[in-house]
């Protein structure tokens, strides 16, 4: 960011809108990358130009082979171009062959990607995005001739088809079903495959056609192509030097017999001074009609920009919803990227670099879809939700993540799993009012349909039922957190979170004015049970426990050599209002002083050092690592909105600082990931690199993050009787502005400081209001002001 000036090396900086993150030197401490999406197509792309892409399901229908490798990070789908007179070969970006690049800079966008450069005279930008409603991607190769020569160029393409499930592990055996072949009528490069190992549990197996055509095409329209991998390298050759550059023609391989890619010949020639664009198309049809269309659609450059237009309009749009400005730059900065993070990244492509995905995790895209609450469309909320409830067994046990195209998933023994439909419909109902909502039916995933209220209705009922005999919520299969998926196995250890979530939920359900009374009597006296247990047994004096395992072991306590605090149970603990004032106090505390570090708050600590077969796979990460006692950034957030709580906004500041990207990531090489996104995790004390953040682009980290502003940071929450404003200033903020949208009404907020001898309150539309509950104005736009 270029008002946060730093002593240490850096790579980038935000550009003066702050949309776009812009890097000006490519060898940055791990791939920093965009993730774009238009909900079905998508891309990762680095900023050395690498990564691959994808058709619904980034995993099961990957379109371009890759390789994840953070060091090399030498897959990809790449340009050359070739001075034809001299010969010189270089690349659009910093992988294959680009290293001799001068002016290199990487423009990561909401929605695109540009690499500019210049080498030989030649100066090149390279933009990369995804049209807003066709399965494909454009790349737009503008050229310009700097020098006083007349130049003959020539830009090949280069990538290799995986056209299917990734990675496709035994690659001479999946290399054997691809076919490609070239309408030379059209330009156009085709390629399908033969077999697709999708497992949808229909017993087809290994006999099923990958269902759709894939195509590359270019604008002017290519002289020569390839198909074979082989004949483009040369044996044993390198993708810095293509054996094939060099001769005056590609081979124009096609069929069935070679190691396919894909690769198009153009020729450009450029007068001094002049400038040309190139497009080239990649991407995947439902059939070779579609494919010629596509390809035809944008061959037009003038429709590829117009694309390209449309797709950052529609970003812009999306992340103008909701509008912060606060004293802190790097927080001002960080909105649009948590916003775009969370749909791009989260709920559109569903994958990253570090963790290639596809498919949804029940849980996951639940939390990930609050998003849109906070941006005025909830009814995207909606959506998600009823797909959710969709993967809901009629027992009301839900799948722990299913596959889109395949509609196959695992059965989930996670105890907290089917609890997030109600958690989301809570959220959504204190948004909207709209309880009309639960009267949607939805079909269950084995057949019958009920209301969404019905849905949620069975999620309680199979949670209440799973209770140890002193009455704590058993955690079974693991809970929220994953790691822990031995301490349960045999049905009896037992889960402290847990009951601090069921606890926040029948709180928040008994007081919606859906539930009949007996209903609403049976949720209120389960959780003063739940409550009362839970402070019974699992307060441990300074803290909550974290769970207990099937032998009895208690994680999370003074007694615990390793896993002594684990953060979750104390940051729930407050949010649910299961703890006493004064233990949620105590509770924060001790939070801060065993957890937090000046990198964020860590989610246990002292990590594990051993495997504990007793507790599962969070004991087999090294220590500090992930969820075995890093900072777990979508717990970090719960941990800002808990200290809000408790402590008020300069705490929840303070902690939110510690975590955020754009503060960390000044500090590049230590910090390492990306500045503009939230990571998954950040590495904790024991690693000999504290302060690593890894893992970016990850699920739960930006949605949460954008809450933590929004409610810890900024007090505005949505609650059943309306949007409620309750502000605090860090003490070194004179004020704040905000813009959001709720339940129809346009909120233009401004808090300040009020001077010496001025009076403190609300005013809304000019008039004192003395409720923080707001008022509503459907269609209309209030003006509120706010001194603390
Ligand atoms: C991963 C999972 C998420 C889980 C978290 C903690 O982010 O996707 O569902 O809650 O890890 O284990």
């Amino acid at each position: 960011m270029e008002q946060i000036r730093s002593a240490f090396r850096t790579y980038g900086y935000f550009s003066s809108d702050g949309l776009e993150y812009i890097i000006t030197d490519p060898r940055t401490p791990a791939p920093w990358v965009n993730v774009i999406s238009n909900g079905d197509y998508g891309l990762v792309i680095s900023q050395a130009g690498s990564g691959y892409s994808f058709l619904t399901h980034a995993s099961l229908n990957r379109i371009t082979r890759w390789e994840q490798d953070l060091i090399r990070d030498e897959w990809g789908k790449y340009l050359y171009i070739r001075d034809l007179e001299t010969g010189l070969t270089w690349s659009a970006g910093y992988q294959p062959a680009g290293r001799d690049l001068e002016d290199y800079r990487v423009r990561h966008g909401l929605g695109y990607t540009v690499l500019e450069a210049r080498r030989a005279g030649i100066a090149h930008s390279l933009t990369v995005f995804v049209p807003g409603h066709d399965p494909c991607e454009l790349w737009i190769l503008r050229l310009e001739n700097k020098g006083s020569q007349r130049r003959r160029l020539q830009v090949v393409s280069y990538f290799e088809w995986l056209l299917g499930a990734a990675p496709d592990w035994h690659r001479e055996f999946h290399k054997l079903f691809i076919e490609t072949w070239y309408r030379a009528d059209a330009g156009l490069l085709l390629a399908t495959k033969h077999l697709w190992e999708l497992p949808a549990g229909d017993e087809i197996g290994w006999n099923r056609s990958w269902p759709y055509v894939a195509f590359h095409t270019a604008s002017p329209a290519p002289s020569s192509f390839e198909g074979d991998k082989r004949a483009f390298l040369g044996r044993h050759g390198r993708l810095e030097a293509p054996q094939s550059l060099t001769a005056p023609q590609a081979s124009n391989t096609q069929g069935r017999f070679g190691d396919a890619i894909g690769s198009l010949r153009v020729e450009v020639t450029l007068d001094p001074g002049e400038s040309k664009e190139v497009v080239f198309v990649l991407g995947a049809a439902r059939n070779e009609e579609q494919a010629l269309s596509l390809g035809r659609k944008y061959q037009d450059v003038t429709r590829a920009h117009e694309a390209l237009r449309q797709v950052q309009r529609f970003w812009r749009e999306l992340v103008g919803s909701l509008t912060v400005k606060t004293p802190d730059e790097a927080l001002n900065r960080m909105v649009p990227w948590l916003i775009y993070q969370a749909v791009s990244g989260r709920l559109f492509a569903r994958t990253a670099y570090y963790q290639t995905g596809g498919a949804y995790g029940f849980r996951d895209q639940l939390q990930d879809s609050l998003i849109w609450l906070l941006l005025g469309r909830p009814e995207r909320t909606l959506e998600q939700i009823k797909l959710h409830a969709a993967h809901q067994y009629r027992e009301g046990i839900v799948l722990h993540w299913w596959h889109p195209l395949a509609e196959t998933g695992s059965k989930s023994d996670y105890s907290d799993d089917l609890l997030w439909l109600p958690f989301a419909l809570l959220y959504y109902l204190r948004e909207t009012g709209d309880f009309a909502a639960l009267e949607e039916r939805v079909p269950y995933y084995d057949g019958g349909a009920g209301t969404l209220k019905e849905h949620a209705l069975k999620a309680f009922e199979v949670a209440l039922s799973r209770r140890s005999p002193r009455g704590l919520p058993l955690i079974l299969g693991a809970d929220w957190n994953d790691g822990l998926n031995a301490v349960g196995k045999k049905g009896r250890g037992e889960s402290v979170w847990m009951a601090h979530f069921l606890y926040f939920l029948l709180t928040g359900w008994s007081e919606l004015p859906v539930l009949d009374a007996a209903t609403r009597e049976r949720f209120q006296t389960e959780a003063q049970s739940l409550k009362a247990a839970t402070n019974l047994h699992a307060w441990d004096g300074e803290w909550y426990w974290r769970a207990t395992t099937d032998s009895g072991r208690v994680l999370g306590s003074r007694n615990s050599p390793e896993g002594k605090i684990f953060l979750n149970a104390q940051t729930w603990a407050v949010l649910s209002g299961l703890a006493p004032l004064e233990r949620a106090r105590t509770a924060l505390a001790s939070a801060r002083k065993y957890l937090y570090q000046p990198y964020g708050p860590l989610l246990l600590a002292p990590a594990y050092t051993r495997p504990d077969p007793e507790i599962g796979y969070l004991t087999r990460y090294a220590p500090g690592l992930r969820e075995n006692g890093g900072v777990y950034v979508h717990a970090a957030c719960w941990a800002v909105l808990a200290e809000r709580k408790v402590n008020g906004v300069g705490s929840a500041y303070e902690l939110w600082k510690s975590f955020c990207p754009a503060h960390r990531g000044q500090d590049a090489d230590a910090y390492q990931a990306e500045p503009y996104v939230m990571p998954g995790n950040v590495d904790g004390p024991l690693s000999p690199t504290p302060g690593r953040a890894g893992w970016t682009w990850y699920t739960g980290s930006a949605a949460w993050n954008l809450r933590a502003i929004v409610e810890g940071l900024l007090g505005l929450e949505a609650t059943l009787e309306g949007l409620k404003l309750e502000a605090q200033l860090p003490e070194d903020w004179d004020g704040y502005r905000v813009i959001r949208r709720y339940r129809g009404t346009t909120y233009q907020i401004r808090v300040r400081r009020a001077e010496p001898g001025e009076a403190r309150g609300l005013w809304v539309n000019g008039k004192p209001w003395d409720n923080p509950v707001l008022p509503q104005a459907i269609g209309e736009v209030l003006s509120v002001e706010a001194l603390v």
